[in-house]
């Protein structure tokens, strides 16, 4: 039949992003302001600065993505945008935005969660095939999802302190390594070995919480104690030893997850899916146990308004519209 134009808007945290994505599988347009280097300055996101960048790009990076697409607002089906979780501030740019062209130009709303979007990044790679377990890691995030169905969510775990990006970054500070810090560990773990002797936070034997202040604590100590003692710790064993600890937990618990649940797909999303360690390890599991690995490009792992279009055109088939009475929710719950 006809094709059908989902345009995406993310405005979540620290990107101002749109996009335009046909059948919720084909990304025509991806369009992605970052505010990374803004932020750099500060050593983290800061909310208001956030939001203030989002109103001043959002217009733009609209136009920009109907125009990469070569397509106009008469073209678009539905306008789907990521009404939480994230900052308040941030969020509510980009449902503003999404809600002034849907009232001013008669297209239908959805409003989509973050994590569904990050989960669907993955069918804009390949199809889905359920039951799935999709693990979901960033610098906000840490979700083990189960899916039995499209638009069907069941968290298995969650973190119960720090999410997986959020403990990198605060590692890395501890190294005096530069804001984010994930990838300079992740660089830095390479030239490393994994002797430093670090705590696996497996929790209770059957859940699927995952807890990170724990392994950072403990890496800040080794820090702390040796250089009381007047001794050096070679800061690439350092990062090995605490990749080592992250990955392991992380991949063990996805797979465990995998073979309860009969998973025919295990799919990784968020910005910490850029780590090679995590990524290598979760391959040769998979591999291992014969269960079907999807990890999407980076550009698709990181916050970007595609993988809420492809979300969104899952609620658009089922008919789940938003009204103009749609809210930013910063603790919205999958
Ligand atoms: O998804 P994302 O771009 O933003 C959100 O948090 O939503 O994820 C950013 C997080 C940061 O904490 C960053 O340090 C982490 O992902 N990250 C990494 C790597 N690349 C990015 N963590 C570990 N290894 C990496 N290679
Ligand atoms: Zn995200």
């Amino acid at each position: 039949g006809e094709p059908t134009y989902i345009l995406g808007i993310e405005t979540s945290c620290d990107e101002t992003s749109a996009a335009v994505v046909q059948d919720g599988r084909i990304v025509l347009s991806n369009v992605i302001a970052s505010q990374a280097d803004i932020h750099k300055r500060f050593g983290g996101v800061v909310p208001e600065v956030a939001s203030r960048r989002h109103v001043e790009n959002i217009t733009l990076t609209i136009e920009e993505a109907l125009s990469q697409a070569g397509r106009s607002l008469d073209d678009i089906h539905a306008i789907a945008v990521t009404y939480g979780p994230g900052l308040v501030g941030a969020l509510l740019v980009g449902v503003a935005a999404a809600k002034a062209i849907s009232f001013a130009r008669g297209i239908p709303l959805i409003g989509v969660h973050h994590i569904a979007g990050h989960i669907y990044a993955n069918r804009l790679v390949e199809e889905m095939q359920f039951p799935l377990v999709a693990l979901v890691v960033s610098g906000g995030h840490t979700e083990l999802v189960l899916m039995r169905a499209h638009g069907e969510y069941e968290i298995l775990g969650e973190t119960r302190d720090d999410a997986a990006g959020e403990a990198y970054d605060k590692v890395a500070r501890a190294l005096k390594l530069p804001y984010p810090g994930g990838p300079h560990i992740d660089r830095l773990a390479r030239e490393g070995e994994p002797r430093v002797p670090l705590p696996r936070a497996w929790l209770e034997p059957d859940s699927y919480d995952f807890s990170f202040s724990g392994l950072k604590s403990a890496v800040l100590n080794t820090l702390h104690n040796a250089s009381q003692r007047g001794e050096t710790i070679d800061p690439a064993d350092l990062a090995a030893s605490f990749q080592d600890s992250v990955t392991e937990v992380l991949v063990e618990k996805t797979i465990r997850a995998a073979k309860e649940y009969k998973a025919r797909q295990v799919l990784l999303a968020g910005g910490v899916a850029a780590n090679r360690g995590l990524r290598e390890r979760l391959q040769r599991r998979c591999e291992a146990e014969g269960i079907a690995l999807v990890i999407p490009p980076l550009s698709l792992c990181t916050d970007n308004a595609a993988m809420i279009a492809a979300a969104g055109y899952i609620q658009y088939q089922k008919g789940q519209f938003a009204d103009l009475d749609l809210n930013g929710v910063p603790g919205l719950s999958l």
